[in-house]
């Protein structure tokens, strides 16, 4: 079963940025349904470094759209979204090392942070960036 579910009131009403969460979700299902058929740790962190880089990826273009619009609350975006890829960073670095099994709190940890920022700080860009033009 899904750990996460996509519905409609997720979107920020930026379609590729909605693509992006959607795709971000899936890959957090992906690391359940591999810790739950309990897959070996190499499939684990191969699953884990696509979840980093993919977001990685989607927050620097979010960052950078924000950037070129001068979004008001840049700042607190990119403040976020680095904390939060320094976190799975540590956790990345702590479960190659052996340090630390993905487990289903740690899973919880990600949809959380994820569900929390896309319902928070991303909603709050989705009008200012409509009002730009960019939909
Ligand atoms: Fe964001």
């Amino acid at each position: 079963m899904a750990l996460v579910t996509w519905n409609d009131s997720y979107n920020v009403n930026v379609k590729s940025f909605d693509t992006q969460h959607k795709q971000l979700f899936d890959l957090i299902n992906q690391l359940h349904d591999s810790m739950m058929v309990g897959k070996g740790k190499e499939v684990m962190g191969d699953v884990l470094k696509s979840l980093v880089s993919y977001t990685k990826t989607h927050f620097s273009e979010e960052e950078r759209l924000l950037k070129m619009h001068k979004y008001p609350d840049y700042e607190k975006q990119v403040k976020e979204h680095d904390g939060f890829v320094q976190q799975m960073l540590d956790l990345q670095k702590k479960h190659a090392a052996g340090n630390a099994a993905i487990t289903l709190t740690t899973l919880n940890f990600l949809r959380d942070w994820l569900q929390k920022h896309i319902n928070g700080d991303d909603k709050k860009y989705s009008s200012y960036l409509n009002s730009k033009g960019v939909s």
